[in-house]
């Protein structure tokens, strides 16, 4: 009876999460947006608290500042809001598309995500390339159009461009009344209500005007009669012309609801914020190599997504974020550690709130704890209280760039391979080291990484090394299921393969030209562009 009570209780808990990422490409409005949610959630108090990372997209010396004030403040790469009931866990992806790998191993451990689409510019190619991602794992995606004070594009032109850019189909749940100058509103086809735009006016609940019917003569005494022929024209049309919003579809990534509105404003946000609650999933079923997890089982399973340095020189330990897919994380708890095969105590998990960070007693699937450790733990590695798990989904991607490292000392080789192995495992770098010859190839997606790397060897292992170029732009992972082909393939390519840090085959060129030339020649043998984390 005791047990029965306190699995519902639990069952409650978890059906009350709602774990989400914001994907935009820069300046569209992310921090912007997540800062008028926060507000709503009550986990800050004023504007400006949430410091914008433009500083992201300047130099090194920025990325480092940055990262040593992270390091003392993590929290803000998990925010954690409550909102009507609701336990909402916003993760931040790095603005700058150097660090793009890290963002996409947030969209790992994410239920769904707001897509942010700046109206004067549509599908921007940051955008794409996330949402690449998400499709990966079929993410639910909710769209919000931003800087409707602004003149922009016509909202069915933004639409084409998603369908046809981003293959999602897009059905509005609000609709704008005029843009710029002439900006009006938004009308809700839900709820039949019009909301009136105030620059600057945080709405609250019952702030919106309901307008039974759009005929009604008030509509025009509410907005320029004009306008109000516009609107009343434009849902006809969009009444006719798409699809209704069907959950199944968004919920399978297919479908995405789309909402108008201005984040500076705090215009529209309330809105997407109340359907987001009403229609993210809430943590979902996530597949593992032996079997599929339910997030309401009772043994607690969880993987590392993201491990975040600590530049801090009095703290030299990491932080590993773990993203709970089953069971109950209480304080204390001990868990295996299956890759290295031992048994820890979760004593000092950590949960990150939006300004500052506390100690976790218990938190359940869905949510995100940190956990410091030196050095012990790497992207994908699973905790559980019982089986083995691998969780499926939790990828690396190609680098599209590649530097020859050059050590300065060489009596630190010793010293540079632990680093770089370290540093891959946290997924700072990839290394690759080629079946022919002495040296380590590093490969990043964004060329900032090479820095960041160099400067992370010295102050942390004490290793004075630089990179040359190389010519290398195209690496793939190469599989086969005919082991004798990939052992001939092997023999005859081996001045282009090399092995990457977890050993794993890969083949390195100079262009995807050369690449499709190899492919062709070879047609029995796989060549990825992603590989699991193992
Ligand atoms: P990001 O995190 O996606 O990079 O975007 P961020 O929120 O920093 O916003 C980028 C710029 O767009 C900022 O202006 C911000 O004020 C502006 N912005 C965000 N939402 C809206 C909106 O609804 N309407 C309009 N008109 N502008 C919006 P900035 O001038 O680059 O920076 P700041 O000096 O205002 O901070």
């Amino acid at each position: 009876m005791e047990s029965d009570t306190i699995d519902r209780a639990r069952v409650r808990e978890i059906n009350k999460r709602r774990t989400f990422a914001i994907i935009s490409h820069p300046d569209a409005g992310k921090t912007t947006l997540t800062e008028k949610l926060l507000l709503f959630g009550g986990a800050i108090t004023q504007a400006g608290a949430v410091k914008s990372r433009k500083t992201d997209r300047a130099a090194l010396s920025d990325f480092l500042s940055i990262e040593q004030e992270r390091g003392i403040s993590v929290s803000s790469s998990v925010m954690k809001f409550e909102y009507k009931g609701y336990e909402i866990n916003l993760l931040d992806t790095p603005g700058h598309q150097d660090f793009s790998e890290d963002t996409y191993r947030v969209l790992t451990a994410v239920d769904c995500a707001v897509m942010i689409i700046d109206n004067a510019k549509g599908v921007e190619p940051q955008t794409r390339k996330l949402m690449e991602v998400c499709r990966m794992r079929n993410t639910p995606i909710i769209t919000f159009i931003n800087k409707l004070d602004r003149e922009g594009l016509d909202p069915l032109d933004i639409f084409e461009d998603i369908e046809d850019k981003l293959q999602i189909e897009c059905v509005p749940l609000t609709w704008p009344i005029g843009m710029g100058k002439r900006f009006k509103g938004v009308y809700n086809f839900e709820t039949r209500e019009l909301g009136i735009f105030t620059p600057g006016y945080t709405p609250k609940d019952d702030d919106g005007i309901m307008i039974q019917d759009l005929s009604d003569p008030r509509l025009d005494e509410l907005i320029a009669s004009s306008q109000a022929d516009q609107l009343r024209e434009d849902v006809e049309l969009i009444k006719g012309a798409s699809d209704p919003f069907d959950m199944s579809l968004y919920l399978s990534g297919t479908q995405t609801p789309v909402f108008f509105g201005s984040a500076i404003n705090n215009f529209g946000v309330k809105e997407m914020l109340d359907a987001f609650v009403k229609i993210a999933p809430p943590p979902g079923i996530r597949p593992a190599q032996s079997r599929d997890v339910n997030p309401m089982e009772s043994d607690f399973s969880g993987f590392a997504f993201k491990i975040q340095a600590n530049m801090d020189p009095e703290h030299r330990d990491r932080i590993a974020f773990f993203r709970i897919c089953s069971g109950k994380f209480v304080k204390g708890m001990k868990v295996k550690h299956h890759r290295i095969g031992k048994e820890i105590r979760l004593s000092n998990a950590t949960m990150f709130m939006a300004q500052e960070r506390s100690h976790v007693e218990e938190a359940y699937p869905g949510d995100i704890i940190g956990i410091h450790n030196h050095g012990t733990i790497k992207i994908g590695d699973t905790f559980t209280t019982k089986e083995p798990l691998t969780f499926l989904g939790i990828p690396s991607f190609a680098p599209e760039h590649f530097r020859r490292v050059l050590l300065k000392d060489p009596l630190k080789t010793k010293s540079l391979n632990k680093g770089l192995t370290q540093l891959a495992e946290e997924g700072t770098i990839q290394v690759f080291r080629p079946l022919m010859g002495n040296m380590h190839v590093i490969g990043a997606v964004g060329v900032l990484q090479f820095d960041v790397t160099m400067a992370r060897l010295k102050a942390e292992y004490n290793v004075n090394a630089g990179y040359e170029s190389i010519d290398l732009s195209v690496a793939r992972w190469v599989t086969c299921e005919d082991e004798k082909m990939l052992k001939l393939f092997r023999q005859k390519n081996e001045s282009s393969l090399a092995l990457d840090a977890e050993g794993c085959l890969t083949f390195m060129t100079t262009s995807e030209y050369q690449l499709g030339f190899v492919m062709e020649e070879w047609p029995d043998i796989q060549f990825h562009k992603t590989r699991e984390h193992n």
